[in-house]
């Protein structure tokens, strides 16, 4: 996850910048930079690879100044080279930034018809240009950012520096978290309390939509309707322990959140945005043209490949088989010929995952990890990779890694899609398009969270729940129930919405809460005769919905829970955060140990 630090300070800036990003390491990069106000001049020094690369730029040429912002970077759009670290300036300002920005091709032919030159591949180069525009067009610093970030679409987090001017440092933030720390005569700003905690305990959490203007003196906080508001002042004793979880109550609320930032960082990894359409990494003999694939996986990871199984039948036409690596690794299955495996695990540990890896291998197929820690076993087992950038996931209970599962295996299907022809370049470009949008819809159905904190009340009352999806969310249905029972210790079952006639009907009253993973799409209307059939039976409805599918079931459904209408192709991942709140909030409610519910491993390195 990149990382951000921003400095008006007292003491010289760059090894303060140094510091705060070794910090923020621990998130993954592989590049970094800063920049700092040399007698008003913006210098940046800016090193491919590890902090030590740019610590040896800076011994070689030191930055002066008390005022500057930093950046370690996980490249996304662009490879990891110099030329794509951030900072990015102009002679006007500096900026960093985390996230995406959805239009940026729009932006960047525009500056570029009125005279601005781009150096980099970057999406973020854009900001430092519009920002430069506006001041070009007589903006003040202020309000050439203001006007800039409300043209930005997307989820980010931003620092902007300006040349001619110590004392004023812009943030903003949406989708991407952004800290501002309070110091003495000195303010700072940071992607989380763990890059300010070495300067200041007294740390300010911006919200969606926020935009801060830092001078050393003051902060100014602009809401997303651009009125003046106050923001809660949290202190950190601890230090970068303490900070971790930022204003969060537990790990697991605090990788809900960063969902916007790590589904954008893995999509983004994985596609071209610039040309709409996907970049594989090289795949080591892993032939993409196949006739069909295995899909394997323990728990999450197995639902998120049971969600790779529709998009790849649906987008690529290969023939799908998903298993559970425990009851894969034993049943001896016949492995076609021209196949390939893939194996889905956060830790890339678990032992059954790896078992049946090996068996794959053994019988002469080729294997592909989509996997979250770097150099584990199964990562160094399979014959090519393609890595999920959650960064490190320490609630038990996963969420991020899930997503970011999710998000690699969609790029992988239009990847198989485009290989086998099944898919035009214009239906791939609509489809890396809709990808785009995630980070941003997955910031919008985050702020569901007050409806389902009053659903969450009520559903830690339940002894059983049932979830419901058809097709695609079949096993987002699936991921609702395991989550639910994970964490809450509340019996919870995922059912395809059909299967409800041939057996699980029989369960409801009026005790069983029924959560129906819904959108309005072309499944619906059969979605919508199965909710009826649990109505009539005095079933409570719990609908997770779009604002058409909202109207449809408005008379039958005890709750509603609206997310954004979104592409059926990034649906799973959108509704994906409505289920993971539902189950963190109940178990909020119950008291539960949320990140470290009982007999749970984070990794299962036995059988
Ligand atoms: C559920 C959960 C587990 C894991 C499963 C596989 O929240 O975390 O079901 O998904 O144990 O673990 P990995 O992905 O590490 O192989």
């Amino acid at each position: 996850m990149c990382g951000i630090i921003g400095i008006l300070g007292a003491d010289p800036a760059a090894p303060r910048l140094v510091q705060a990003l070794k910090l923020l390491e621990y998130r993954g990069y592989d590049s970094a930079g800063v920049a700092t106000l040399e007698n008003g001049a913006i210098s940046r020094r800016r090193a491919a690879g590890k902090l030590v690369n740019l610590e040896r730029e800076l011994a070689e040429a030191p930055l002066a100044g008390i005022s500057g912002i930093g950046h370690t970077r996980w490249a996304t759009h662009g490879a990891p080279t110099t030329a794509n670290a951030h900072p990015h300036a102009t002679d006007k300002v500096a900026i960093v930034h985390n996230g995406i920005i959805e239009n940026f091709r729009a932006l960047r032919e525009e500056l570029i018809r009125a005279g601005h030159r781009f150096t980099s591949e970057t999406d973020s180069e854009v900001i430092a240009h519009l920002i430069t525009d506006y001041l070009d067009k007589g903006q003040k610093p202020e309000q050439a950012a203001i006007s800039a970030v409300r043209r930005l679409e997307g989820a980010f987090g931003i620092a902007v520096l300006f040349a001619g001017d110590e004392d004023i440092l812009v943030g903003a933030r949406k989708g991407s978290p952004l800290a501002v720390g309070l110091g003495d005569g000195e303010m700072f700003l940071g992607s989380d309390a763990i890059a300010v905690s070495p300067f200041t305990q007294r740390v300010m959490f911006l919200e969606e939509g926020d935009i801060a203007v830092l001078s050393r003196a003051k902060v100014k906080v602009l809401d997303a309707s651009g009125q003046l508001a106050e923001r809660q002042v949290h202190i950190f004793a601890g230090g970068a322990a303490a900070a971790e979880k930022g204003n969060h109550r537990h790990f697991m609320q605090k990788e809900i959140y960063e969902q916007p930032e790590t589904t954008g960082r893995t999509i983004t990894r994985y596609v071209n945005a610039y040309e709409e359409r996907v970049e594989m990494p090289n795949l080591d003999g892993v032939d993409l043209n196949s006739d069909s694939a295995i899909i394997i996986g323990c728990g999450t990871a197995h639902y998120a490949g049971r969600v790779a199984e529709y998009w790849l039948e649906q987008v690529s036409g290969i023939a799908v088989e998903t298993d559970i690596a425990s009851e894969f690794r034993y049943r001896k299955p016949a492995v076609g010929k021209k196949s390939f495996g893939v194996f889905v695990s956060q830790s890339g540990e678990t032992a059954d995952t790896l078992a049946a890896l090996r068996y794959c291998k053994e019988n002469g197929l080729k294997t592909l990890a989509v996997v979250n820690v770097p150099e584990s076993t199964i990562w160094r087992e399979a014959d090519a990779r393609l890595p999920t950038l959650a960064g490190p996931e320490i609630g038990v209970a996963s969420t991020k890694a899930f997503t970011a599962q999710l998000s690699a295996l969609a790029a992988l299907s239009i990847a198989v899609g485009r290989a086998r022809g099944t898919l035009s370049s214009q239906e791939e470009g609509r489809l890396v398009h809709a990808l785009m949008e995630t980070p941003r819809l997955i910031t919008d159905a985050l702020a569901c969270e007050p409806e389902i904190e009053v659903i969450a009340q009520e559903l830690a009352q339940a002894r059983d729940v049932l979830y419901l999806g058809r097709g695609v969310h079949y096993p987002i249905a699936l991921e609702g129930a395991l989550k639910l029972k994970e964490i809450s210790y509340i019996h919870a079952e995922g059912y395809a919405a059909g299967e409800l006639k041939h057996g699980p009907i029989a369960l409801i009253d009026e005790h069983t809460p029924v959560v129906v993973v819904a959108p309005h799409d072309a499944l619906f209307e059969k979605t919508l005769s199965n909710m009826q059939e649990v109505n009539a039976r005095g079933g409570k409805l719990i609908v997770i919905t779009d604002g058409a599918g909202a109207v449809a079931c408005a008379d039958i459904a005890k709750h509603i829970i609206m997310v954004p209408t979104c592409d059926p192709f990034i649906a799973p991942l959108v509704y994906s955060v409505p289920i993971q709140l539902l189950a963190y909030l109940t178990a909020v409610h119950k008291g539960t140990d949320v990140d470290q519910p009982r007999n749970l491993a984070k990794s299962v390195t036995v059988e």
